[in-house]
């Protein structure tokens, strides 16, 4: 389990990674701070799209972003989600496509921080994604 000195200064980034992001439509500003199992952290945002399909949220930018750096085994994740300009308001869990994309890369244990306005609520992936599909299926 993370200490609370480095979930802290992950619901902070997960926080300041809002001003990031890119919502001209839904106007709801998400930020993602994402723990990699040697320490490095990786930031993420909510990349919208015109044809809104193509929409990429804050955890998958991370994610996507940390892989691509050559990153594979990750600790844990913070993600801070709300109303665009404003302070959040409440708590913003992941959508199911991304539950499936740390699927890919994330074992059971591995943490989710939802960043609130007053309190920051702990779960791990096996309690947000139980009975899941993932790479030992294809094996
Ligand atoms: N969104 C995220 O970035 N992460 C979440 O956990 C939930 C939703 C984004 C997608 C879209 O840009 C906006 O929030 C509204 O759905």
């Amino acid at each position: 389990m993370l200490d609370e000195t480095t979930r802290d200064r992950l619901a902070q980034e997960a926080l300041q990674n809002r001003e990031k992001a890119y919502v001209p439509y839904s106007g709801f500003a998400v930020g993602a701070a994402l723990l990699a199992e040697n320490g490095r952290i990786y930031g993420g945002a909510n990349i919208e799209n015109a044809a809104f399909g193509p929409t990429n949220c804050a955890e998958r930018t991370a994610l996507f972003s940390a892989v691509f750096a050559g990153e594979r085994h990750f600790a844990a994740i913070a993600v801070a989600g709300g109303k665009a300009g404003n302070p959040i308001s409440d708590f913003c869990a992941p959508c199911g496509v991304c539950r499936q994309v740390m699927r890919e890369f994330c074992g059971p244990d591995f943490e989710i921080f939802l960043v609130g306005p007053h309190s920051v609520r702990r779960y791990t992936l096996s309690e947000l994604l139980p009975e899941s599909f993932g790479p030992d299926d294809l094996r």
